[in-house]
């Protein structure tokens, strides 16, 4: 079975929890390598909905092994919760979910700091984080005063995690927030830590044995290219490479390894948080398609902006992440839409833009230049072949193609796992 990397191609949300539920069926493993208990990604099996945040979502699956790899930021007590709720719900867990021994932690301090400097941002400067602390744990990882899923299973960790709260506590009195206390604090997070014991693994030897048996990995990416800490709308991103190489760097997997690329993109835009988003609508339309969308926050419930497709961000999104095929999500919600805009470029000053620029303070002045097409005013959402399909919906699919240079290979019309066309260009069966 292949290795396949799946890449959110927009601002999140793009349905990558589906996608990977869908693919999950034809490999072993199912790997998250980025980002932390920020995602929420949606999974619908059998008339029941779950929302997964830090755990990999072919936990759905019986039987198949799923890993929380080296580039996670792992909130011990919200992981040890989110297993009490999969486990109560009659989803096993034990023996299946293996984390990590050198992903980094997040401390309950890392949300204090979050929520603190978001607070004391001025409007235009607030990045509309999701709050779960991620921007300061990875902060904490590269100036190398991070604590990793390692130390957790050392005699004197609670001491350890006493003492940076005391030290952290500094931090927070200047940002104006609420000290912890210490020694509640570091006894919490380790009675929590306890509970995760049975799951630390050393997963980089794990999976490369996984993949040298040819069991297939599939990697789940969080968030999306633009949120990518590089290659996104800096400063308007999070804080971990959501882009490919975040799959390797994340799992210790090497980029040899890996045989395919598939990035999920909606079929529309949506962006939650602040920041540049060209294609927004702020009318009517937008409204309607957040509605027939459900474009809601799966994590912290906000309203999720709503947009035209746009081309420039997916034409980027196939350059930075090598994108084979694409996995087209939520066609269906543009099925009551007469007319269609697609954004093929941007116009910036009198010049015209094909990729995105750099500065989010360009970005914000870019103008989206439009095509029109027919809308088909058709209920899709049934549809089990791609030949069923109306000719505009086709028409639409052909020139997303066209002018990303990427095939669609996976065509979803509904949040259910038979609400999937698997057409020749994905590659995977
Ligand atoms: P993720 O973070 O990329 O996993 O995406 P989310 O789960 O945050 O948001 C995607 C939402 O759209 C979820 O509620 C899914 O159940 C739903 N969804 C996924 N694919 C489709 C689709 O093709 N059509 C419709 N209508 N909903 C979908
Ligand atoms: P999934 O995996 C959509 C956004 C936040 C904010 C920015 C930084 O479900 O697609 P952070 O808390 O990461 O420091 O916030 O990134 N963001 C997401 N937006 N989907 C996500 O995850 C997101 N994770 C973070 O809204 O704009
Ligand atoms: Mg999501």
């Amino acid at each position: 079975m292949a290795n396949i990397v799946l890449i959110g191609a927009q601002w999140g949300d793009e349905g990558k929890g589906k996608i990977i539920d869908v693919l999950s069926e034809n490999v072993g493993w199912i790997v998250r390598f980025q980002g932390g208990n920020n995602a929420g990604h949606t999974v619908e099996v059998g008339g029941e909905k779950y929302v997964l945040h830090l755990m990999p979502s072919g936990i759905l699956r019986p039987g198949k092994k799923c890993v929380i790899g080296n580039g996670v930021v792992v909130d011990v007590m919200a992981l040890a919760d989110e297993i009490e709720q999969l486990e109560a719900r009659g989803v096993e867990v034990r023996g299946r979910l293996f984390v990590s021994d050198r992903a980094h932690l997040v401390l309950p301090y890392h949300r204090r700091i979050d929520e603190a400097r978001e607070r004391n941002r001025s409007q235009a400067e607030r990045i509309g984080t999701t709050k779960r602390g991620i921007g300061p744990a990875y902060a904490d990882k590269a100036s190398r005063t991070g604590l990793r899923v390692c130390e957790m299973l050392r005699d004197d960790f609670e001491d350890r995690v006493r003492t940076r709260v005391e030290e952290v506590n500094r931090v927070l009195r200047a940002l104006g927030a609420d000290s912890l206390d210490a020694g509640r604090t570091a006894a919490e997070y380790c009675a929590a830590a306890r509970r995760l014991e049975p799951y630390i693994a050393d997963t980089v030897v794990m999976l490369n044995e996984a993949a040298r048996r040819g069991e297939g990995i599939l990697f789940e990416g969080a968030q999306g290219t633009m949120l990518d800490l590089d290659h996104g709308t800096y400063p308007y991103v999070t804080s971990s490479s959501a882009t490919v190489g975040g799959a390797c760097v994340g799992s210790g997997v090497a980029p040899g390894m890996i045989e395919s690329v598939i990035g999920v993109i909606k079929a529309y835009t949506t962006r939650v948080g602040e920041g540049p988003f060209p294609t927004e609508l702020a009318d009517g339309i937008g409204e309607r398609i957040r509605e027939d969308g459900n474009e809601f926050g799966a994590t912290t419930g906000r309203p999720r902006r709503c947009g035209w497709f746009d081309a420039v961000v997916a034409r980027q999104a196939a350059m930075v992440n090598g994108i084979r095929a694409w996995a087209l999500t939520k066609l269906d919600v543009l099925d009551q839409q007469d007319v269609l805009k697609i954004c093929v470029a941007y116009e910036y000053r009198g010049r015209r833009l094909e990729y995105v620029p750099a500065d989010a303070q360009v970005l914000a002045e870019c103008r989206p230049v439009y095509e029109s097409m027919p809308g088909w005013r058709t209920a899709t959402g049934g549809m089990e072949k791609y030949d069923d399909l109306p000719d505009a919906a086709r028409a639409y699919i052909k020139r997303l193609e066209e002018l990303t240079g990427v095939p669609v290979g996976i065509l979803s019309l509904g949040p259910r796992r038979r609400q999937t066309v698997i057409l020749p260009a994905a590659g995977v069966g």
